[in-house]
């Protein structure tokens, strides 16, 4: 991404991308909308306290698993190794590999978020005074060139942790991962921390926890249509329901309208039958089998597969095949 005086476009300076994804959405037979407008200011703030909810074991589980093998990730790393991660928001996890990795040489968050990204690199560079933090404005599905670094570096790694991936369709993961592997060469690694298939009973109520936060959550995208694209959503006719596709293998998050209403969004109207949903997330949830699959499609072998003792989440090291 080239920059002259003006600062580098971010997700918050494209309203009309905003628009015209709840529009088309809207328009759709099954009315559904892209669950990256989750995270305003508000969804952010949502997203942090779901992560530390009883019910939601994802990020808990897979922290624990990165603590545990964060030298053996350090060591496959090796000396003046770049470690580029894709979506990477505050970069909470990331801090457990920087740590471990005391001769890494340069640190790439890539994400959409410019303020919030600039924020948490300057907060790294406070912390980590010998790495080159390299933040990069861009949707991670987009083609991204590597900043260039100050010096010949050792190993490329891509990291991609918190079950991210199961946002993505087939298709995106296959495109992903294939750039990844361009991104990263020959000599490549990627770090890939993915959900598995486990009980309904415990992955329901990790996606509609007793508390709401899920609930409000779902509902804030609501909230942000008729804050920034003067929409009339009343949250009160919309209820959280969080769905079990057991064909695609995801839990899926809906808006249910539990009443006939019309709303209007950007002078168009959109009626709602009672009953009728927004599809608004798909979380998917892979066996190890499935996702050395679609990583083998894309160019990449498993090197390594990391779980916790209850196979609830795993964290796989992926290597050029
Ligand atoms: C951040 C996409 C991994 O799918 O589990 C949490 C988002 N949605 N609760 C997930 C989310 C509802 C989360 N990811």
């Amino acid at each position: 991404m080239t920059r002259a005086s003006a600062p580098a476009p971010s997700q918050d300076d494209f309203p009309n991308a905003f628009l015209d994804d709840v529009l088309s959405g809207l328009s759709q037979p099954q009315k559904s909308l892209p669950c990256r407008w989750f995270y305003d200011a508000r969804g952010s703030a949502l997203f942090e306290r779901i992560t530390a909810l009883p019910e939601y074991y994802l990020t808990r589980t897979e922290t624990a698993i990165l603590e545990r093998v964060a030298p053996d990730l350090a060591a496959m790393m090796g000396p003046d190794a770049v470690l580029v991660e894709y979506g990477a928001g505050a970069s909470v996890k990331t801090r457990i590999l920087l740590d471990a990795a005391k001769d890494l040489r340069a640190y790439v968050p890539i994400d959409v978020s410019e303020g919030f990204l600039l924020e948490t690199a300057d907060r790294l560079r406070a912390d980590y005074p010998i790495l080159e933090v390299r933040p990069v404005v861009a949707d991670f599905l987009s083609e991204i060139a590597l900043p260039p670094l100050s010096d010949p570096a050792g190993r490329r790694v891509g990291f991609f942790p918190g079950s991210t991936v199961g946002n993505l369709s087939d298709a995106d993961i296959d495109r992903f991962l294939r750039q990844a592997r361009r991104m990263l060469g020959a000599d490549g690694r990627f770090i890939l921390g993915f959900d598995r298939v486990k009980p309904l009973s415990v992955l329901l109520p990790a996606y509609d926890d007793a508390q709401g936060v899920t609930a409000d959550f779902n509902l804030n995208l609501l909230r942000r249509i008729n804050r920034e694209l003067d929409g009339d959503f009343d949250l009160s006719g919309f209820d959280h329901e969080a769905r079990w596709n057991d064909a695609a293998s995801r839990v899926e998050m809906h808006l249910v309208a539990h009443r006939a209403q019309t709303v209007r969004v950007g002078g168009q109207t959109f009626d709602f039958s009672p009953g009728e949903t927004i599809h608004t997330e798909d979380s998917r949830k892979f066996t190890p089998e499935r996702m050395k699959a679609l990583c083998a499609r894309a160019g990449w072998s498993v090197e390594a597969l990391h779980s916790d003792p209850d196979e609830a989440f795993s964290v796989a090291v992926l290597r050029p095949a």
